[in-house]
Order: structure tokens, then sequence, then C-alpha cells
């Protein structure tokens, strides 16, 4: 205290001195001003932006500080504006001293503490705005006996208790704008039957805990513009005699509230009726409240400035009125869950600036009615959960601003038109739970648009994965569970990098699980449970950082599994119904120890065929792609037991390592189609004219050597040693670039993609080759 005593007597002394040097003429007025506006001064702790440097006592005159105005002619503050300058601290009493004040702003700063009841001083006060901060306790009643205020802002504070009533009852009769939203004031809105606020523009109270009834005197406010009493627990049957007081009435928002309708919550027709001549009315919210009753038809004669209705969260039943088309300027209708039933009204067509339309969780039957086409501008069509039948129109070819599709959870049946590839905005298809069937048409798939979400799953579709959804660059999830697809999942999914969630179970689906989906870089979830699924569980799996949910489980996999990396936190519920895997998971058999022997004996003969040590061996599937004879051959060095069930799954016969010694001529220079630090590639051909790929690699660049590996499965055989040996150096020579130690010298991520993109480009577009002489052909048996 005493410390404090003394520098504010240094203070005026300072100031003294200060005009005694100067010789400046100041008022004593405006000496009191700058005393007020320090002491503000002082209770802000931190000013990040250095707002309020000017603030001092020489140099610059007050009505030149920073958010400071004066009066030109008397010299008096009239303005302090410190907004979104990150102020933080406590609001001075002090500035009730300015008493000549205007405008006080000190809105989007950190100020905390109480509002001071001293501001009720400021009675000049026009404009009081303290929202966005961080003031708590109570509203002061104080500011209730401003009786020139026409703007009062307090809200997103952390304000609490009653609102208190001369806010609304002894204040100005030219306030126009009140807002004291998203606070946690509690009691009745007191605007008792003798008090009027006539000017009364603006009204915003959301987010609140505000009770009891709309209070009727403000049916006397029949200036009121904007009413937003959103979120809060108001009661009582919605507030028809006051809005229908209202003809300028242009945002209505009483969502999230308890309110009811009429005649026993039966009736909404009088509240519709009581807005229909409030011909400016453009927004209708009444989302989340208790109401029963039919939409009325009346609704069709609002406003036609009308451009949104949110009725959503009500207990609405009956059809959706065709008159409701009237609304020709409407751009979203929400009447999603409710408990609308009958048919979607083909009319709503005639709303061509539908922007967004929700009508999901409803009972809504019948088909989709194919005009819904014609709205051009529709972005957002949710009709999911409902009981809707038929197909998809084939007519949504149409809809080129669709962005969001929702038809899940309906009845619908028939094929995906493959015309809705034809949406070239398509962000998230979702055509789940229904009764779909087909394939999954190319054209669908390829929509490169999809960069939420596509969802299939729990439908009939059949056939395979379509190597066009390879081209969903920035599709984050893709789910195509519990259908009948069938085939092999194409190693080209790794294409898809965004991609974070890929369900793939409940299918049919055959043949390896690719390495290209392990390396996905932000992939999270992987679900490919329930499959007929063979051979081992990639490396890249377990090497993902960022794969956490994985199952397996149900297919036919088989190998060694680790409990390490990415499987670290797994238990035997990924693995479960694979007979063929053991390993160190909780649960699982472990892995016969016999033929480790047998690895350590083949490392050693690596060891002496190459002068860098190889740590990994792998031989890849090469699919034979000849007209009567598709095989895949599985070759994996840490893989030795079980022998006999591998023999037995014809698909995926053993190899010993005799046999690739013979395949490859004993590993020979001619045999040679690809190497690099990485490690060799060899060509071979078993006795029985299976053509096969050796891969010896060293561990950390397995994954180069996986993603052109598994390019060789789509390529037609010969192409594979001239392609993929061209691109692995290509890639080789990026990896290089990449690695090097000096960040300066590497390439940008754009060249890279870029880079990586022409040989994209390349592999599937290859020039058309000469299958090599020395190069046996498999013969067609
Ligand atoms: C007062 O403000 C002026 C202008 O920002 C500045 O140049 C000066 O250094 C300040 N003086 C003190 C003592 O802070
Ligand atoms: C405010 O500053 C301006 C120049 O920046 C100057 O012309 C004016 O006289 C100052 N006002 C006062 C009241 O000092
Ligand atoms: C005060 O003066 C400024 C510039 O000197 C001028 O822009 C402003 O309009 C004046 N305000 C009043 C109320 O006269
Ligand atoms: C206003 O100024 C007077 C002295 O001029 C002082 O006594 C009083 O405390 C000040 N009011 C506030 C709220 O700071
Ligand atoms: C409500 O206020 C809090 C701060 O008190 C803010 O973080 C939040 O964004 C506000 N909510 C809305 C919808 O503006
Ligand atoms: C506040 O307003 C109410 C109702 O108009 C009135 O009865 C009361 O006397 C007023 N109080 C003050 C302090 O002006
Ligand atoms: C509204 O104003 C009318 C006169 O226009 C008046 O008779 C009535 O009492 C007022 N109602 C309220 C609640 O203030
Ligand atoms: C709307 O205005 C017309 C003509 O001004 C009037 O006859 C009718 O009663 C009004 N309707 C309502 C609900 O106030
Ligand atoms: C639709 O809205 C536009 C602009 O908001 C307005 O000009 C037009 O008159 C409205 N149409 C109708 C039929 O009210
Ligand atoms: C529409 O209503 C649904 C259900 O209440 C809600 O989840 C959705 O956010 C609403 N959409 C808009 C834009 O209001
Ligand atoms: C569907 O609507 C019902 C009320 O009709 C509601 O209880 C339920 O939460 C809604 N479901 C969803 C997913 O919105
Ligand atoms: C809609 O539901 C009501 C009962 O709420 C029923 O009387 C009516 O027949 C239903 N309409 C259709 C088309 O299902």
């Amino acid at each position: 205290m005493g410390s404090c005593r003394f520098s504010m007597f240094r203070f005026l002394c300072l100031i003294i001195i200060l005009f005694v040097v100067s010789g400046e003429e100041v008022s004593p007025r405006i000496v009191k001003e700058r005393i007020s506006l320090l002491s503000f001064r002082s209770g802000v702790v931190l000013d990040p932006e250095g707002a309020l440097e000017s603030w001092n006592s020489s140099g610059v005159h007050v009505c030149n500080w920073t958010g400071v105005k004066c009066n030109n002619a008397s010299d008096h503050v009239v303005q302090l504006d410190l907004s979104g300058l990150s102020l933080r601290g406590r609001i001075s009493p002090a500035l009730a001293n300015l008493s000549s004040l205007l405008v006080l702003d000190l809105s989007r700063n950190f100020f905390e503490g109480h509002i001071p009841a001293e501001l009720g001083d400021l009675l000049q006060l026009r404009q009081l705005s303290l929202s966005w901060n961080l003031l708590g306790g109570n509203i002061p009643e104080e500011l209730g006996f401003l009786h020139h205020l026409v703007y009062l802002d307090l809200g997103s504070n952390r304000l609490a208790g009653d609102v208190p009533v001369p806010l609304f009852c002894n204040g100005s009769s030219s306030l126009e704008y009140m807002d004291l939203s998203n606070n946690s004031l509690t009691g009745e809105i007191p605007l008792k039957n003798e008090c009027k606020l006539g000017a009364l523009r603006f009204l915003l109270l959301w987010s609140n805990r505000l009770v009891g009834r709309v209070p009727r005197a403000l049916a006397n406010s029949t200036n009121l513009e904007w009413l937003d009493l959103e979120s809060n627990m108001l009661s009582g049957e919605l507030p028809s005699e006051i809005v229908r007081k209202m003809p300028k009435l242009q945002f209505l928002y009483l969502s999230y509230n308890d309110f009811v309708s009429h005649d026993g919550n039966t009736n909404l027709e009088p509240f519709f009726a009581s807005l229909v001549n409030s011909s400016n009315l453009q927004e209708l919210e009444l989302a989340g409240n208790n109401l029963h009753g039919e939409i009325p038809p009346i609704i069709g004669d609002l406003s036609t400035n009308c451009v949104q209705i949110h009725l959503d969260e009500n207990l609405l039943y009956g059809s959706i009125p065709s008159h409701i088309s009237n609304l020709v300027n409407l751009t979203l209708l929400n009447l999603s869950s409710n408990l609308l039933n009958g048919t979607i009204p083909p009319e709503l067509c005639r709303m061509g600036k539908l922007e967004r339309v929700y009508l999901s969780n409803n009972s809504l039957s019948g088909e989709i009615p194919a005009a819904l086409a014609n709205i051009s501008h529709l972005g957002l069509l949710d009709l999911s959960k409902n009981k809707l039948t038929g197909s998809i129109p084939d007519t949504f070819a149409h809809l080129s601003q669709l962005r969001r599709l929702f038809l899940y959870e309906n009845q619908l049946s028939g094929t995906i038109p493959p015309s809705l590839g034809q949406c070239v905005n398509l962000e998230i298809l979702d055509l789940s739970r229904n009764n779909i069937s087909g394939t999954i048409p190319g054209e669908v798939a390829g929509l490169k648009s999809l960069k939420l979400y596509l969802n299939l799953s729990s439908n009939h579709l059949h056939g395979p994965l379509p190597l066009e959804l390879s081209k969903m660059d920035m599709v984050l999830a893709i789910d195509l569970s519990s259908n009948n697809l069938s085939g092999t999942i194409p190693p080209q999914l790794g294409s898809c990098i965004a991609l974070e969630c890929l369900n793939l179970s409940g299918n049919v689906l055959e043949g390896p699980l690719p390495s290209t989906i392990g390396q996905l870089p932000y992939l999270k979830e992987l679900d490919v449970s329930s499959n007929q699924l063979s051979g081992n569980i990639p490396q890249s799996m377990e090497a993902s950082p960022t794969l956490k949910h994985l199952n397996f489980s149900f297919n036919r996999f088989s190998g060694n599994i680790s409990s390490s990396g990415a499987f670290s936190s797994l238990t035997i519920d990924s693995f479960r119904g694979n007979d063929g895997l053991c390993g160190e998971i909780q649960g699982m058999p472990s892995c016969r120890r016999g033929h480790v022997i047998h690895i350590s004996f083949i490392l050693p003969v690596l060891l002496s065929l190459f002068a860098t040590p190889l740590l990994c061996m792998f031989a890849y599937p090469l699919v034979l792609r000849s007209k009567f004879r598709s095989q895949t051959v599985i070759f994996n060095g840490g893989d030795l037991e079980d022998e006999d069930k591998e023999t037995k799954d014809l698909k995926h016969p053993r190899i010993s390592y005799r046999q690739l010694i013979e395949a490859t001529g004993g590993f020979s220079a001619s045999s040679l189609i690809g190497s690099g630090r990485f490690g060799r590639v060899y060509k071979g051909v078993l006795q029985d004219n299976t053509r096969i790929a050796v891969k010896m690699t060293q561990c950390p660049l397995a994954q180069l050597m996986d993603f052109c590996v598994d390019l060789s499965a789509i390529l037609p055989l010969g192409s594979y040693s001239k392609i993929c040996s061209d691109v692995i150096l290509e890639l080789i020579e990026l990896g290089l670039v990449c690695t090097q130690n000096n960040p300066s010298t590497r390439p940008s991520m754009l060249d890279v993609a870029s880079e990586i993109g022409s040989l994209k480009q390349y592999l599937s577009n290859p020039p058309s080759l000469v299958i090599e002489e020395s190069y046996p052909k498999a013969s067609a048996s």
C-alpha cells in the first residue's frame, strides 16, 4: 500500500513538473481524465502488443493516446476503444471519472474480475462493449441506469446470477442493441409488464440458463429485427402473440429451449400464422424443442425472403406439406430427427436455391424423387435413417454442386448408378445400410473429389474392388465392409495416401494383403477381418508408426507375428481365426524353433553372396497374367514353419532355398533385374515354369521395393524387369537426394511429389514393351 501511494505521489509531481516545464495549457478536467486513464492502465498487467505504450505522461497528449478520442471542441475524452488488443488484467473503476465518455469498447481482450459498478456513473455512455473477455460475477444493476445507452454488449464472458431488473426496466429508452449471450445468467428475462424497450432492434440472450416464459412486454418492442433466445431453458407456448407484433423481424432463433406448440402441444398453425406478416423474415430456428403437431401448410406463406428454416429435433409428425415449396429463396431446410412420414414431396425441387436439405431420422417412405436433381445448387442432401425404397435416381448426375450425399440406413435397392461419378464435387458419399446390389462402378470409385469418406458398407455389393479406388488420393476413410466383394485387394490402394481408416471386413476378399497398405502414411485403422485373405501379414503393418487399430481376424493369414511396433498394443482378438499365425502375442501359439537353424544357414550363404550384409530376404508374388492360369508364389525367408499347411494351400506353394538358387541361376548376374543400396531383385523360373521375382534387401529400404514389386502384380510380366527396374532406380535416386545431410540441398516436397507423380504416370501408361527373349514364357497349362 505504502509503495503504491508513494508512486502515485511521485506520479502527480511528475505531471505538475511537466506542466511547468512544457508550459502546456491543460484544463483540470483533462488532468483528471489523464489520471483516470493511467489508473486504468495500471490495472492492465499484460499488454502483448504494446498498445498502451503511448499512454505515458510525457510527450503524447492524452487525446493522441492509442484508443482514446477526444471531443474536438472541449478536449474531453469521449471514446475509449481498446478492443482486440489481447490486454490482460482488471477493469479499473477509475474509468468512471471519464465523465464525458460516449463509447467504451474493451471487447475481445482478457479482462477478468467483475464489471465495476462505477461504470454506472458514465451517464453519457452510448455504447458499452465488454464482450469476449473473462469477466465474471453478476452484472451490476447500476448499468441499468445508463439512460442514453444505445448499444450494450456483455456477451461471451463468464457472467452469472440473475439479470438485474433495471437493465430491462430503468434503462435507456433508446437502447437498440442488447447482447448478454454466452454467459451463465439465470432467472427469468426481467422485462416487467410496466417496462418498455421500444427502440430495441437486437436482443441476444442465447446460451444462458434463463427460465420461464418469453415476457409479454416484449411485444412492445415492435422494432425488433433480431431475437435470439437459443439454448436456454425457456418454456411455455411458442411466443406467437409477441412475434405477431414484430413486423420487422428478420432473425428469430428459439432453438434448444422447452417450448411447446399451441392447443396442448398439438397445433403449430397459430405460431406460423403469426409470422406471415413478418415480411423480412430470413431465418427461423425452432430446433430442439418439444414441439408436437404437423408442419402446417401455412409455413409456405412465410416471407419469400426466408433462407433458413430449422425444425429439427422436435416431435413433428405427418407429412411434409408440399406448400413449403413456395419458399423459393430457401437455402437451408432442416427437418431432421422428427417423426415425419409420407413421401418426400417432389415439389421441393421448386425451391431452386436450396443448398442444404436435411430430412434424416424420420419415417419418410416411398422413392427418392428424381426431380430433386433439378435443385441445381444442392450441395448437401441428407435423407439418411428413413424408410426410403427404390433405387438411387440416375438423375443425381445433374447435381454438379453436390458435396455431401447421405442416404444410409434406408431400404434402397437397385445398383449404384455409375452416373454418380459425374458429381465431381462429392466429398462424402454414404450409402451404407441399404439393400444396394451390383458392383461398385469404376466411375464412382474414381471420384477423386471424395476428400472425407466413402461408405458403402452393409449392402449386397459384389465383384472386385475397383482399381479406380486408387484415384481417391484425398479420402480419409473408406468403408466397404459387410458386402460380398471378392477378388484381391489391389496394391494400388496404397495411392490413397490421405487414408486414415480402411474397413474391408466381412467380404470374400482373397489373396495377400498388399504391403502398400501398411505404408499409407496416415493410416490409423485397418480392418480386414472376416475375409479369405492369405499369406503373411506384411512387415509394413508392424512397422507403421501410425496404425493403432488393426483387425486381421478370421482370414487365412499365416506366418510369424511379433509383438513389436504397431502390433505391441494388439491382443489375440486382432488375429483370431487365422490358424496359420504363430508368435509372441498372448494366446497365440508360439512359433516352432526348429527351423531357425535353417534360416541361420541361409543367412551365411547370402552374406557370402554379397559384400554388404543383407538382413532380409523376400520373394514376391508375381501374378501370371496368362489366360488360363493365375498363380501366386510366395516365399519368405523368415517363415519356414508350418510347411504342411502351406503346401496344402495350392495358391501358395512353398519354394525351397535350393529351388530359388536353381531358378535364379545361383542369383546370377543375368537374373539380376534391379539393384542398389536397397538390395537386389532377381527374376527366376521354377522347374514348373512358374516365374518368380526374388528380392534380397536390407530392411530399411524394403518399403521402396515393396512399392515397386507390388506394382508387378498389375503389369504384364515382361514389362516388369524393364519398367520396374527403371522406376526402382529413379526412386532410389530420389531417396538419396531426399536423405542428403544438408537440408538445403534436399528437394522440396512439391518436387518429390511431382517426380513420384510422373513415375506413377509412367507406370500406369507403360510404353509397349518387347518381352525379353531370355525370359521364357509361361506355359499355358
Ligand atoms: C512515451 O510514449 C512515446 C510514444 O510511444 C515513446 O516514444 C516514449 O518513449 C514513451 N516514454 C516513456 C517514458 O515511456
Ligand atoms: C496529436 O498528434 C497530431 C500529430 O500526430 C498532432 O498534430 C496533434 O496536435 C496532436 N493532438 C494533440 C491534442 O496533441
Ligand atoms: C474532429 O477532428 C477530426 C480531424 O481533426 C475530424 O476528422 C472529426 O470529424 C472531428 N470530429 C468532430 C466531432 O468534429
Ligand atoms: C475520480 O476522481 C476523484 C478525484 O478527482 C477521485 O477521488 C475518485 O476516486 C475517482 N473515482 C474513481 C472511481 O476512481
Ligand atoms: C462463448 O464464449 C466462450 C468464451 O467465454 C468462447 O470460447 C466461445 O467460443 C463462445 N461461443 C460462441 C458460440 O461464440
Ligand atoms: C425502475 O423502474 C421501475 C419500473 O419502471 C420503477 O418502478 C422503479 O422505480 C425504477 N427504479 C429506479 C431506481 O428508477
Ligand atoms: C404496450 O404498449 C401499449 C400501448 O401502446 C400499452 O397499453 C401496454 O401497456 C404496453 N404493454 C406493456 C407490456 O408495456
Ligand atoms: C397481417 O396483415 C394483414 C394486413 O395488414 C392483416 O389483415 C392480418 O391480420 C395480419 N396478420 C397477422 C397474423 O397479424
Ligand atoms: C429472393 O431473395 C432475393 C435477395 O435476397 C430478393 O431480391 C428476391 O426478391 C427474393 N425472391 C422473392 C420471390 O422474394
Ligand atoms: C440439422 O439437424 C440435424 C439434427 O438435429 C443436426 O445434426 C444438424 O447439425 C442440422 N444441420 C444444420 C445445418 O443445422
Ligand atoms: C433420431 O430422432 C429421435 C427422435 O425422433 C432422437 O431421439 C434420436 O436421438 C435421433 N437420432 C439421431 C441419430 O439423431
Ligand atoms: C403417418 O402417420 C400417421 C400417424 O402418426 C398415420 O395416421 C398416417 O397414415 C401415416 N401416413 C403415412 C403415409 O404413412
